[in-house]
């Protein structure tokens, strides 16, 4: 894993060195432990402030040097905006933004107070997670420092009213941080280095976690039938792998919620090949099983109280004289033939198996699958929100809230039997693409053919959010790991908060 932060909580005073981050409101008023370094200084660094028109606006930030008979170095004042107006996105945002604000500083002070008053442990908690989701890199692949950067890891000493209940609170959210991590390395990696046997090599190390981590190799996918995801992998030199991961955090009697990862390592498209500009960033197109990854290094980390099961489908689509071609018919494990129309459809071929299999041996109380599906979502919403076809609203509703509260958006499209119509192919049950209209549902309508007994389902289309999505306060990295957040609160707050 990357370098981060190094957070750790101290009690609220002022430090005698180094670097100091303060939190001020409109008026430039800080909290009661600033204000008394600010009377140290004689008023200096607020007026400092306002010759430099710095307002207090939220998220900017400005840099003062400490004038003499100040012990410490720099004092670095991050606007608030107005106190009022504050909603729980922004800690996780203050935490984001307090590491390029204080650029520069191997070790940096944060004293976690309103000019109102102190703030709660899980706000401070959130602030921390900030800081560690904005501190990562994916640099091990750089051989060369430049000069100018600070060493790693830094350090962010968050001063705040009670240490101990901050830390605790900090401990489920570092979890989170670490399965966010998880993710973000998985997508970042090559493919040379990342391959199906190499990643589930990886999701064995969950096991130390207390995760059960199951591997299938070609032979038993043979024998379960898996010829819709089999097909696909027959043009790699590099064999396909299924794992199953199982957290049981929960009572004994209730039924698992499944999380299913679309894992093309990757996608050269096979004989219907992708065109030479952007094909690199197809390395990224297991952000589905990374997300799953990431999910359950979390709920271990934090030893959640839920039962998950997780599945993914780790191949590679290649192109070479064994590959499938556009015009075959394979038979999916669920026993539908499916007619090969474009090979560069992959990911529903995959995910068609791996739902038949985990439907058939858990019987879950829901599914949720992520997968880079279509560029089609792209097209659609963008890379700031991942788009949501579902056939249960309540589950759908569930997950447009975790998505409000932690920021990884999700968008609600439709589905129906117009849609699924355009799928029906003349030799075979369906075929893997539905034409040039609604790219991206006529995907959704192909996976819900291998949804059994109306099980509440949820499928998210994440190849607008998984990668290349713009940087911002708590993600700078290429692969964002989307989804481990989305899902961790969608958990907690059906199964834990009750
Ligand atoms: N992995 C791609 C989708 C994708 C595109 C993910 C861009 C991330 C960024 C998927 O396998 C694919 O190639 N989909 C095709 C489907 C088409 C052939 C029906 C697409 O979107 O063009
Ligand atoms: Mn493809
Ligand atoms: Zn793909």
């Amino acid at each position: 894993m990357a370098d981060r932060a190094e957070i750790r909580f101290v009690k609220l005073e002022m430090p005698k060195a180094g670097s100091a981050v303060v939190l001020t409101d409109e008026k430039l008023a800080l909290g009661p432990a600033a204000t008394a370094l600010g009377e140290a200084a004689g008023g200096r660094f607020a007026r400092a402030a306002m010759a430099a028109k710095f307002e207090g606006k939220p998220m900017k930030s400005i840099q003062l040097l400490a004038p003499a008979g100040v012990e410490l170095d720099r004092v670095v004042f991050v606007g608030m905006g107005d106190l009022e107006k504050l909603k729980p996105q922004d800690w996780l945002k203050l935490g984001g933004t307090i590491p390029s604000a204080a650029a520069g500083e191997a070790e940096v002070t944060v004293l976690l107070q309103l000019p109102a008053g102190d703030i709660s442990a899980e706000q401070a908690a959130n602030v921390a997670l900030g800081i560690s989701l904005r501190s990562y890199s994916f640099d091990k692949y750089k051989t060369k420092k430049k000069n100018d950067e600070a060493p790693k890891p830094r350090i962010f000493a968050l001063a705040v009213q009670d240490p101990k209940s901050a830390s605790k609170a900090w401990n489920a959210a570092r979890a989170v941080a670490d399965g966010v991590a998880v993710a973000r390395d998985l997508v970042n990696e090559p493919a040379n280095t990342l391959g199906p046997v190499e990643f589930a090599d990886q999701l064995g190390d969950l096991s130390a976690l207390g995760v059960e981590v199951e591997v299938l190799g070609e032979d038993a996918l043979r024998d379960h039938k898996m010829g819709a995801l089999l097909g696909v992998a027959q043009g790699s030199e590099r064999p396909p792998r299924v794992v199953i991961l199982r957290w049981k955090g929960g009572r004994d009697k209730d039924t698992p919620v499944a999380f299913v990862g679309k894992g093309v390592v990757f996608d050269s498209g096979g004989i219907s090949i992708k065109p030479a500009a952007g094909m690199e960033d197809m390395k990224g197109d297991m952000g589905g099983a990374a997300a799953v990854a990431g999910l359950f290094h979390a709920l271990a980390a934090r030893k959640a109280k839920v039962n998950a099961i997780g599945i993914v489908g780790l191949v590679e689509n290649m192109v070479d004289g064994k590959a499938q071609r556009p015009g075959d018919v394979v038979t999916s494990m669920s026993g539908q033939t499916i007619e090969v129309i474009n090979t560069d459809a992959e990911g529903r071929l995959v995910l068609a198996d791996i739902l038949t299999y985990i439907q058939r041996n858990e019987k879950p109380a829901a599914i949720i699958d992520l997968a880079t599906l279509t560029g089609a979502i792209i097209v659609a919403l963008g890379n700031h929100h991942a788009g949501l076809f579902s056939n249960n609203d309540e589950l759908a509703d569930d997950l447009l809230k975790a998505g409000r509260e932690t920021g990884e958006k999700v968008w609600r499209m439709p589905l129906g039997p117009e849609y699924d119509k355009l799928i029906d192919s003349k030799i075979a049950d369906m075929k893997n693409t539905g034409g040039r209209h609604a790219g991206s549902v006529t995907a959704a309508q192909f996976l819900q053919r291998f949804i059994e007994n109306d099980t509440p389902w949820a499928h998210i289309d994440v190849a607008g959010t998984a990668m290349g999505s713009p940087a911002h306060e708590t993600n700078q990295s290429w692969g964002s790991g989307y989804g481990v957040r989305l899902l961790d609160e969608f958990l907690r707050a059906r199964y834990e908060r009750k």
